[in-house]
């Protein structure tokens, strides 16, 4: 028998086979008389290399036409599917099934402390509004310059963590101190102000500090890592929200 002869038929080489798995999802239908949050379950044969988004398009295009729920990308840049997948917040498609124990139902849900609108969508402008409030953008004053604004790598270095976020809102959602009363700012507009605090182009540091500085504000963070352990993107919240305090405190930065 030749080598060739022994070898695996291409599709076969580090295959990963497929399996049955059940999906317990929450569902949520806002037109119905007195409405009810309730769980439905579908059980679904899978490719091995399905992730939770490929198994919520199988119910949707193959099961029920109904279910609801957000994305666009499918590939962890946009943010918008984030969820509560087997109780931890997760993008769906960032999560493969074949991770998560099959051998009982995964669980999904929407993201907690914001208002569900159907299944799995959520009201994002209460997140978007404390977003909005720290002015995540560029603030100079006096005239533009003729040329680019220079920063050296080391300035840049500084803030460069915080560039990362895609405002997928699951920190912010798995925090306590959010759930509580959903009037703290919350660690994605923290991380967002960071971002332009510490950028030595940005001439709107003070101002963003005053806006946090706020009772509903950074000092409500009860430094409890669910963020840090939620961000789909590892981004170090809350490292930022300490140095964001710092800055307070020491009015540098
Ligand atoms: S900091 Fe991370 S978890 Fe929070 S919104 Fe940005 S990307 Fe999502
Ligand atoms: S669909 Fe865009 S991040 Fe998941």
């Amino acid at each position: 028998m030749t080598a060739t002869a022994e070898r695996a038929p291409e599709a076969e080489v580090g295959a990963v086979p497929s399996f049955q798995v059940t999906m317990r999802i929450e569902r949520y239908n806002p037109d119905v008389e007195n409405p009810q949050p309730y769980w439905e379950d579908f059980t679904l044969t899978v490719h091995g290399t399905d992730r939770v988004l490929d198994a919520l398009h199988a119910i949707k295009w193959d099961h029920d036409g109904s279910l609801t729920f957000r994305r666009s990308c499918a590939h962890g840049i946009c943010g918008s599917d984030a969820m509560r997948i087997n109780g931890r917040n997760r993008l769906a498609c960032k999560t493969l099934l074949k991770d998560l124990d099959t051998s009982k139902p995964i669980t999904v849900e929407p993201i907690k402390g914001l208002p569900v609108r159907k299944d799995l969508i959520v009201d994002m402008e209460p997140f978007f509004a404390s977003y909005r409030e720290v002015m995540p953008f560029l603030i100079t004053t006096g005239n533009q310059p003729s040329s680019e604004r220079l920063q050296s790598a080391e300035q840049r270095a500084r803030f460069d963590d915080t560039t990362k976020c895609i405002l997928c809102a699951a920190c912010t959602s798995s925090c306590p101190v959010f759930w509580s009363d959903g009037q703290y700012f919350g660690p994605a507009a923290i991380v967002n102000a960071h971002r332009f605090i510490f950028d030595s182009r940005d001439e709107g540091g003070t101002q963003r500090l005053e806006v946090l500085n706020d009772k509903e504000g950074v000092w409500r963070c009860r430094t409890t890592f669910n963020c840090t352990e939620a961000c789909p993107r590892g981004i170090e919240i809350t490292k930022a929200i300490a140095e964001v305090k710092k800055a307070l405190i020491t009015r540098s930065f």
